[in-house]
C-alpha cells in the first residue's frame, strides 16, 4: 500500500494573496482587503455553482469574483485591466516551502496537484513556479465539472491519482477542503499557515496539523506508521 498525496494548489502551493501587490495600482491601501474579498467570493461562487449545477471553469469564478470585489469596494476597472489581473493570477507566487518539500517527498510518495483550477491554469501557475517537475500528475475538478467539496470530486481524485483503494492524503491550507476530504474518507493534513486561523469544528478533525509544508515528511511518516 502506497500513500498517494493530493496537494491543493491555491493557498497551499501558491499564494492567492500575491494579487494584493498587483491590486495596489487599482485599490491603493485597500489592496489587501480587495484581494481577500476576491478570494472569498471566488470560493463562494465555486461552492454555489457546484450546488446549483451550473458549472463553469474556475477561471470564470475567479473573473466574476474579481469584478464583484472591485465593484463592491467602490473601484472601477477597465476590460483591459481585468484581463491583466486575470493574466497575473496565472503567475501567482509559490510559497517558499513548496518546491523543496515536493522534491524531498518524491522518492517515497506519488505526488499530485489536486485543484479546482483548470488544467491550462494549473500548468501555467505550477510551470511558472517550477513545481511541475516535482509532481507526478495533475488532477482538475474540470474532469467531472464540479467543485470541491463535492464528494464526487474527492472520489474522482482517488481514481485519477491511481490511489484507488490505497490511502490518499489531501494536503491543504483550506480548512473546508480538509473537512470535505475527511467526509469523503480521505486522509487530510491541514497546513495552518496562519496561526490565528481556527479550524472549524464539524467533528471531522484533520489527520495531522502542520504549520507549513516543512512539517509534512514527519507528519506523513507518522500517518504511514499507523
Ligand atoms: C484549489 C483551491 C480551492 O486549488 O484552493 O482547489
Amino acid at each position: 500500500m502506497t500513500m498517494h498525496l493530493a496537494f491543493d494548489v491555491y493557498g497551499t502551493l501558491v499564494n492567492p494573496q500575491g494579487m494584493a501587490t498587483h491590486l495596489q495600482q487599482d485599490a491603493g491601501p485597500a489592496a489587501a482587503e480587495v484581494s481577500q474579498l476576491w478570494r472569498q467570493k471566488q470560493l463562494e461562487f465555486s461552492f454555489r455553482r457546484g450546488l446549483m449545477r451550473v458549472y463553469e471553469d474556475f477561471g470564470v469564478c475567479t473573473r466574476q469574483a474579481l469584478r464583484h470585489a472591485m465593484a463592491s469596494s467602490g473601484f472601477s476597472m477597465s476590460a483591459v485591466r481585468e484581463d491583466e489581473l486575470m493574466d497575473a493570477y496565472l503567475t501567482l507566487p509559490a510559497f517558499d516551502d513548496a518546491a523543496p518539500v515536493l522534491e524531498q517527498l518524491g522518492d517515497r510518495y506519488p505526488r499530485f496537484a489536486f485543484s479546482n483550477g483548470s488544467y491550462p491554469a494549473l500548468e501555467k501557475v505550477l510551470g511558472h513556479n517550477h513545481l511541475l517537475e516535482h509532481l507526478d500528475g495533475l488532477v482538475s475538478v474540470d474532469d467531472i465539472r464540479s467543485f470541491k467539496p463535492d464528494p464526487a470530486v474527492y472520489a474522482h481524485a482517488r481514481r485519477a491519482t491511481g490511489a484507488m483503494d490505497q490511502p490518499l492524503c489531501l494536503v491543504s491550507c483550506n480548512g473546508w477542503d480538509v473537512i470535505g476530504a475527511r467526509a469523503s474518507g480521505l486522509l487530510a493534513v491541514w497546513v495552518q499557515r496562519d496561526p490565528e486561523v481556527v479550524f472549524e469544528d464539524w467533528g471531522l478533525a484533520p489527520s495531522a496539523v502542520i504549520p507549513d509544508l516543512h512539517g509534512l515528511p514527519e507528519a506523513l511518516a507518522t500517518l504511514d506508521a499507523r
